[in-house]
This record gives structure tokens, sequence and C-alpha cells, in this order.
């Protein structure tokens, strides 16, 4: 019997050696040291022994036992660390690669870049911003800034009706309205936002394009203080001293007297080229004095205020300022458009 143990020990011990994974390591203890293991099923005849030989072979099968637990724990240990580096070799990951699908970096949008310039500049001169809804009243937009009810900026064919008071605004000089009618003056106010009209699609037209609204009202404000900021405004906005202001007589319904203002070209400086259509001039703005009856449909005393205001396009100073040739662009997302301010 002894022999026998003596045998199932190299035995044992040569499987353990020849055992190339954790899986077949762990069969091999099975096969020996289990329930149903071959050195079970040794000690199970060792009650045919005689009382002396009992303990010597019982240490003998203990020896087994413990070198065996020893060799298998060393084994598995190594067949362990083996089987976790094979595992992280195969799936290795070059952490240099450039990312398949890599997030695109946004960029602002043209529209945005000019708006907060327009921002800057006003409120360095002392304006405050203001924002007023986009579906507006008509008293708002219309009544109160003085456009009688058969102005044809009210049509239905240029305005977009929610109901007989409520639209999508047509310009952003009902927030004149709005602010006169809740501070008193001296008021400096810029508004820029959406404005809607119907129109359609094409190339310098959009049902939905951008304004920005000015107000000053105060005591002694002047044409010349409207001419002054205005120039003072463009130069800095387009950064360029020689730029000139040419103001049309025009017609609102809210100012006296009323005027456009056309801007020399920037591209040719007033020489004539294809970019102002051989004009030498770009139209701006629309501007003016309040008209007294505005001042007063928001309790302010002509006798005592002045104010000049103005609304101009943001839409039409970005195409200018970068050179855009077609609106859609400004409103289609197209990243290779978007990516190049
Ligand atoms: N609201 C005018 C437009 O949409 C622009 C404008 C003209 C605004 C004269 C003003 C102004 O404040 O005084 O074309």
């Amino acid at each position: 019997m002894k022999e026998q143990i003596v045998q199932l020990k190299e035995k044992a011990l040569a499987a353990i050696e020849n055992a190339g994974d954790v899986k077949s390591l762990e069969d091999v203890k099975v096969a020996y040291m289990g329930k149903k293991g071959e050195l079970t099923a040794v000690l199970k005849q060792m009650g045919g022994l005689s009382p002396e030989e009992r303990p010597i072979i019982g240490a003998l099968a203990n020896e087994v036992r413990e070198l065996f637990e020893t060799e298998y724990n060393t084994k598995i240990k190594a067949l362990t660390h083996a089987e976790i580096l094979a595992k992280m070799e195969s799936k290795k990951i070059d952490i240099t690669l450039p990312p398949l699908n890599r997030r695109k970096m946004g960029s602002r949008h043209p529209l945005n870049i000019v708006l907060d310039e327009i921002k800057e500049i006003f409120t360095s001169m002392g304006y405050t911003m203001v924002y007023g809804p986009e579906v507006e009243e008509t008293k708002y937009v219309f009544d109160l800034l003085n456009t009688a009810e058969s102005h044809p900026a009210r049509d239905e064919q240029d305005t977009f009706y929610i109901n007989d008071k409520t639209i999508l605004r047509t310009q952003t000089s009902s927030v004149q309205i709005r602010t006169m009618l809740k501070n008193k003056p001296p008021i400096a106010i810029i508004s820029p936002g959406r404005v809607y009209r119907r129109d359609e699609v094409d190339a310098t037209h959009s049902p939905i394009f951008h304004q920005c609204e000015g107000l000053v009202v105060d005591k002694g404000i002047t044409f010349a203080d409207l001419k002054g900021t205005l120039e003072i405004f463009f130069k800095r906005l387009y950064d360029d001293d020689n730029i000139k202001l040419r103001f049309r007589p025009h017609n609102f319904p809210y100012t006296e007297p009323s005027a456009e203002v056309d801007l020399s070209c920037f591209k040719c400086g007033g020489r004539g080229c294809s970019f102002c259509k051989n004009e030498g001039w770009i139209e701006m703005l629309g501007c003016g004095m309040v008209h007294p009856q505005v001042l007063l449909n928001c309790g302010i005393d002509p006798e005592e205020y002045t104010g000049f205001a103005f609304g101009m396009g943001i839409d039409r100073i970005t195409m200018m300022r970068y050179e855009i040739d077609d609106l859609r662009l400004m409103y289609e997302n197209d990243m290779r458009f978007l990516k190049q301010f």
C-alpha cells in the first residue's frame, strides 16, 4: 500500500506539472484528491491494515496530501497569472490611435459672433440690453408705434397673424414701446432678436431673420446724436475709420424725420464693385427721431424729451462682414459652412 501511495504521489505531481491551464489543473485535483479521487480510493483500503501499519500509512497519506496542496497552489497562481496576462495581451488597445467616432467640436454661429460684437460696442457706450417677446400684440408692433390700421406693413400678406391682435413680430421696434411704457427717460437700450415676415426663401429673403433695435430718449437728444452714434458704431464694427455713412430721407410712421442709412462699400471703398452692385453704397438700417406721437402714446412728454431710434438687420450686417452671398447658408446648419468662422 505504501508503494501504491508513493506511486500515486509521483503520478499526481507529474499531472500538476503537466496541467497547461487552470481548468485542467482543477481536474487533476478532483481526480486525485476529490471524494472519488485516487488517494481517497487508496485510503479506503486502510481498514485492512494492521494497527501498527495504520498510523504510518496515515502519516504518509497526509504528507502526500500536503505536498499536493503546496504544489497545486503554486501552480494555480502561476496559471491564473499567465491567463490574465494572455487576456490583457489579446485585448490590448492602442491609446494613441485617434478615436473612430470623434465628436466634432461646434463653433459659434456667424450671426452670434456679430451680435456679440454689436452688444459689446453698445454696452460700452452705456446702453442696456433688453429683450421682447417674438409672439407679440399688434398694439406694440403697430398701434402704439403710430402705424395706422391701413398701413401696408400690417397686411396679412406680409405678417404672420395668430389672431386679430396677436402676430409674430415683424420688427423689433415693438420693444421701444414696451421699454418706454415701463421706464422713464433717460433711456438708452438695444434689443436684438428674431423677427418674422411672410417672405419666400431666396438668397436675400427668409421668413425668419434678426434685427437689433436701438432707442435713446432724454432731454436734448438731436439728430446729430443719432448720426454720431451710428458712425462710431459702424467704424468699430468693421474696424475701419474710413467708413462713411449716408443718410437718405425715408418714411417710417414712428420716426420724424426718418432716414435710411447706407454704408460706403467696404469692399471697394465706394468706387463701385459687384458687391455693392456698382452703387458704392450698401443699405444698412432705418432710423430717425422718435415721433412725438409715439412718445405721447407711452406717457412721455415730447415737449420735455426727444429721442432717436434705429433698427438694423443683423443677417445683412453679418453677410457683409463675411462676404456671404446667400442668406440661406445661415439657416441650413451645414458644418462645412459653419466651421469657417
Ligand atoms: N422697423 C424698421 C424695419 O423693420 C427699422 C427701423 C426704422 C427701426 C426706423 C427704427 C426706426 O427704430 O426708427 O425695417
